[in-house]
């Protein structure tokens, strides 16, 4: 196989990446043949799973535009992934220049990336990292240059906990950055979930693990997706379906009816 001038030579190339999967959902170009054989493989028994990641996307952006109108003006966005439109600092930053912005993510092409779109961007960056590093994301140069901890954070984990495993704490690990947070700031997530999908969602997260990916899908209920918002008070509409949060327009809605509900949404604030 030729690689690409774009590929760090650390990557492996021969097992799927969700960073790259869900760039290729999303209409993006970084992305190889098993990544693109995983997304197709999983759309065909869930047919409409790119109109999917399009309404998280959407959920995204009405997420950093609502923390923005709630006074937020900087951010922390875990499991960033791989640039594509409307990523947090072009929604936050066309609002107000002065939102800040720091991007996590371990996947070495999301960062790469990340890294060339930020380049000339002095209020934005991005730290590679395991989410589960929480003191060193907190302590890293960007986040020390970034964040000021002493004023609200918005906090995004989209589509991103459904890729820790029970036995690593979600929970613990929310409530560890949300510890870190002063009153005021703000959590978004999304997640994937089962209740709507029956067996497809458990049967998709199998394919994926016989994939060889190092991303394994752990798939939750409301209830589940419910307790990683524990310490945060859920503002309206709470926890639903991901285009039921506030929808503003058709672009946030999608015509495949499963896919407003595949993954739950919310909004959440740091109370004390
Ligand atoms: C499906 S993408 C979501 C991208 C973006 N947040 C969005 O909603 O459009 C999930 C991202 O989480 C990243 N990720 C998964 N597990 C991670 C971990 N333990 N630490 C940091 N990033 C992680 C993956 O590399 C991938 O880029």
């Amino acid at each position: 196989m030729v690689r690409s001038d774009w590929v760090p030579q650390t990557v492996d190339v021969s097992v799927p990446s969700i960073a790259r999967a869900y760039d290729f959902m999303l209409g993006g170009a970084h992305n190889f043949a098993v990544d693109r054989e995983i997304a197709l493989k999983i759309d065909r028994m869930m047919p409409g799973l790119r109109a999917g990641a399009r309404v998280n996307r959407a959920f995204l952006g009405r997420a950093v535009r609502f923390m923005v109108d709630q006074g937020v003006r900087q951010f922390l966005d875990i499991g960033s992934g791989i640039p594509t439109v409307s990523n947090v600092h072009e929604v936050a930053q066309g609002i107000d220049p002065e939102c800040r912005v720091v991007y996590v993510d371990r996947d070495p092409i999301a960062v790469a990336h990340s890294e060339l779109m930020l380049a000339d961007n002095d209020r934005a960056a991005i730290v590679r990292a395991d989410m589960r590093d929480v003191a060193g994301i907190l302590d890293s140069p960007q986040a020390r240059r970034l964040l000021d901890l002493d004023q609200p954070v918005g906090l995004l984990m989209m589509l991103m906990l459904h890729w820790i495993p029970d036995e690593w704490d979600p929970g613990a690990l929310v409530a560890a950055y949300r510890d870190a947070l002063p009153a005021g700031s703000y959590f978004a997530a999304s997640h994937v979930s089962a209740d709507h999908a029956g067996r497809s969602m458990h049967r998709a997260a199998e394919m994926i693990k016989d994939s060889g990916s190092r991303d394994q899908m752990t798939v939750r209920s409301h209830a589940e997706v419910l307790a990683l918002f524990d310490g945060f008070e859920l503002v309206e509409p709470g926890l639903v379906g991901c285009a039921e949060w506030r929808p503003g327009g058709p672009g946030d809605v999608s015509d495949v009816p499963l896919m407003n509900m595949l993954l739950y949404a919310g909004v959440g604030r740091v109370i004390r």
